[in-house]
């Protein structure tokens, strides 16, 4: 069978790495979180302080992004991708509350985004891939042959990521984290570029009141539909 591409867009915190991470590993695809890319990338203006408050030095940064080594490497007990940074593992650092409330600005600079999708689409050149964002079925691979584009309330995508935070035992109350994800809606899609939106040919998912095992069922139907007919 032909190996193909799907894109899989939405909000943030609305299930989709969980749902792409599991489709891929049951179909034998890669599973790129091109999220944690722009992670990388703003843990990286962090930790050399190129954020003063919410002020972020950009011209230091496009200094920077050439040297960047973003890379994942399979977490050998979980089979799951892990982000890499100049070779260091990340995985755990680019998934806090600072991260999160910064990253925004950093994934709407027009430089930080012509690399990550420059990298991302070679990353997709063999095909066999499944790739979670924001602009995967629009700008990164307008060609891929199955979109989703997954939705929910931002409650219940506060609820979820609150549930997940705890989980960890890291810090974080249900009203910081619900501000948080609205606010990233807002400028993911109010940003000049590649704002989110829903590819014309994606296939719209709105899993608020769906369990991980019923999105699982659903997006392995949509891939054995689409890659029946390749
Ligand atoms: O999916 P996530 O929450 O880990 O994404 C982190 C941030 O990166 C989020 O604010 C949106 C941005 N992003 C993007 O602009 N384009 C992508 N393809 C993926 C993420």
């Amino acid at each position: 069978m032909k190996k193909i591409i799907i894109a899989i867009d939405g909000f943030s915190s609305c299930g989709k790495s969980t749902m792409a991470k599991d489709l891929a590993r049951e179909i034998g695809y890669i599973y790129i979180d091109s999220g944690a890319m722009y992670r990388a990338v703003t843990l990286h203006c962090l930790e050399q302080g190129l954020f003063e408050g919410d002020a972020l030095d950009t011209e230091r940064l496009r200094a920077d992004l050439p040297g960047l080594d973003i890379s994942f490497r399979l977490n050998p007990e979980t089979g799951r991708p892990q982000t890499c940074l100049n070779g260091r593992l990340v995985e755990n650092d680019i998934r806090t509350m600072t991260v999160s409330s910064k990253v925004s600005p950093v994934a709407a600079l027009d430089f930080v985004r012509e690399a990550m999708v420059r990298l991302q689409q070679q990353m997709g050149r063999q095909k066999g891939i499944v790739m979670d964002g924001r602009d995967i079925g629009t700008t990164v691979f307008p060609q891929a042959e199955l979109k989703i584009f997954v939705t929910a309330s931002p409650e219940i995508r506060a609820r979820r990521r609150f549930d997940e935070l705890q989980a960890k035992g890291e810090p974080g109350s249900y009203e910081e984290i619900l501000h948080n994800v609205e606010e990233r809606d807002r400028i993911d899609m109010t940003r000049a570029v590649s704002p989110l939106r829903k590819a014309a040919d994606a296939i719209e998912l709105d899993n608020s009141h769906m369990t991980i095992p019923e999105q699982k069922q659903w997006l392995l139907e949509q891939f054995r539909r689409v890659a029946a007919q390749e």
